[in-house]
């Protein structure tokens, strides 16, 4: 089932979520949830508050893109990136490496809106699956990027607040324009069913 992603402005993405306790039959099927609604919105990642429910839960899938990351490896050994998509996981730690890089970013809950964001390049992340295991996924790229950035939304951190001090000073005029882009789409689907119902009427 898609769900509806919560947008900026709603307080469920400032929490800082505790984490998973037990591994439910609610908890799998939010997961699958979550998979289907990233998927239907063309994102790489989706984090549970961005659904509204304040747990560690996240969901990554970059198998389209397996030439951004140099190296992925599970373990310690060299893994195959497509066979671990999509990437379900809970209770994430976080080791960053030291060097940094800056790339282009996004965010489901913040509709059109992209920016240059620095991050450490590579990363160690333990991360605990649905079916039980715990793992240790080292790479860089694009996954690196998505680990961190699902993980910062489980603690109520999001890539506005890494944005450059230039990027501050456009940031509340750009979250206005993507307010009134949302409500823009909002009074034309609004529209659209309205006409929808007339026609029903009228055959
Ligand atoms: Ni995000």
């Amino acid at each position: 089932m898609v769900l509806p992603i919560v947008i900026y402005g709603d307080p469920v993405l400032r929490v800082d979520c505790p984490p998973v306790s037990e591994i439910t039959e609610e908890i799998r099927t939010l997961a699958r949830d979550m998979t289907e609604t990233m998927r239907d919105a063309d994102g790489v990642g989706l984090a549970a508050p961005q659904v509204g429910v304040a747990l560690q839960l996240a969901v990554i899938d970059v198998a389209h893109a397996p030439e951004l990351q140099t190296y992925f490896r599970v373990d310690g050994q060299e893994a195959v990136l497509s066979e671990w998509m999509p990437l379900v996981f809970i209770n994430p730690e976080i080791t960053p490496g030291r060097a940094r890089e800056e790339s282009t970013e996004g965010c489901l809950s913040f509709p059109g809106l992209r920016y240059q964001i620095k991050r450490p390049a590579q990363v160690s992340a333990r991360l605990h699956l649905l079916d039980g295991r715990t793992i240790t996924v080292e790479t860089d790229g694009l996954l690196a990027r998505a680990l961190q950035h699902e993980t910062d939304h489980l603690h109520g951190r999001l890539f506005i607040d890494r944005i450059s001090a230039a990027d501050k000073l456009t940031l509340k005029r750009r979250l206005r324009e993507m307010y009134e882009d949302i409500e823009a789409e909002e009074r034309e689907a609004r529209r659209a069913a309205r006409a929808a119902a007339r026609a029903d009427r009228a055959t």
